[in-house]
């Protein structure tokens, strides 16, 4: 054949092809979510195989090896014992709780991490959801907003970098940054979930908590999150979200689920000039994690596939349960 272009010249060789390649993911792209609790003994997670409830302990050692794989950044996540859990979720501004008492560890013993925390009340929750549930079943937006402002002050206190809302109340993101500058923690930003879809791909991380929405008394407890967290069927709703959250003051967008929604992610890119977060949820860890066991797929290969689909959408950061694995293959490369 006579032909002008050939696009396979430059696919000839590792060295044309790692010239030409367009993007890359390093383990400085992660953000890796660690799930905590109180008890004295790691409990692996059996629905997300390979992610455990850590022991404050034990959790600072799996911090400390992710920073040593040079990963920066790692979100907390607590699994709150039952007692402690009310129908405002008041244990989520305990100076004392878990998290804060995480943090501060953490700071002592690796000071450089950055740490960024999820801001929402479901982990505290009696009735398992984001927010405070009226007694008709509405999940009331302002008063949430209020819990959410302390909760976030209590862990900037304790020294958190990052505060995440991932409730999705709407204007959130303002009363946290009003709230936080009140305190004196301007320096403190926020990474906010700007367009988090109500998604089943949630699943694992609900049974890694134990944080789903639940009937626990007479009230009508919403079945699912559909009144706060995004339809999946919208885009522009999406940039509504961004531009309030920029608006908002917020420093760093999230879309979540990533896998899904690389769609958004590549319109929130063009949108904003803001850096992107994907986070790479449970669910979609999950299903890799379940075909690699039976053999089914190349889980090395998949993953970082993945992975780099989040950056080739426009993500700048990625939250993700494979962020030791990656930085560890990215390594060995
Ligand atoms: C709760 C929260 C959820 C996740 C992060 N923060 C679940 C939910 O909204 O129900 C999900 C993370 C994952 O699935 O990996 N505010």
């Amino acid at each position: 054949m006579e032909l002008t272009y050939r696009p396979r010249r430059l696919r000839r060789t590792p060295a044309l092809r790692s010239m030409v390649r367009e993007n890359k993911v390093s383990a400085s792209d992660f953000i890796y979510p660690l799930f905590v609790h109180e008890g004295n003994q790691i409990e692996q997670i059996s629905a997300m195989p390979g992610a455990n409830r850590w022991t404050i302990d034990t959790l600072v050692e799996e911090v400390a090896r992710a920073w040593d794989l040079g990963i920066r950044c790692i979100v907390l996540f607590p699994k709150v014992s039952e007692s402690l859990k009310t129908e405002g979720g008041e244990e989520c501004f305990n100076e004392k709780g878990l998290i804060p008492r995480v943090i501060r560890k953490i700071k002592d013993e690796i000071p450089d991490m950055t740490i960024m925390t999820d801001v929402a009340l479901d982990p505290y929750s009696s009735d398992g959801h984001d927010g405070i549930v009226s007694a008709e079943g509405v999940v009331l937006n302002d008063e949430t907003v209020d819990q959410l402002c302390k909760q976030a002050i209590v862990q900037a206190q304790a020294g958190a970098d990052l505060i995440g809302p991932s409730d999705m109340m709407d204007g959130r993101v303002g009363a946290i940054r009003e709230a936080l500058d009140d305190e004196g923690f301007e320096h403190v930003g926020i990474i906010s979930y700007t367009a988090k879809y109500a998604s089943a791909y949630y699943g694992p991380f609900r049974e890694a908590l134990d944080s789903a929405p639940r009937p626990v008394n007479s009230k009508p407890i919403p079945k699912d999150k559909s009144t706060y967290q995004m339809d999946p069927a919208n885009t522009r709703e999406a940039i509504t979200e961004a531009q309030l959250d920029e608006q908002e003051g917020a420093d760093i967008l999230m879309v979540k689920p990533g896998l899904a929604y690389l769609d958004i992610i590549y319109r929130l890119r063009e949108e904003s000039e803001l850096p992107i977060a994907a986070y790479n949820v449970s669910g979609e860890y999950s299903m890799i994690k379940a075909a690699a066991e039976k053999g089914w797929i190349d889980e090395k290969q998949i993953v970082l596939e993945t992975l780099l689909s989040f950056k080739r959408a426009g993500a700048n950061l990625i939250l993700t349960y494979h962020a030791c694995d990656a930085a560890q293959w990215l390594k060995e490369e």
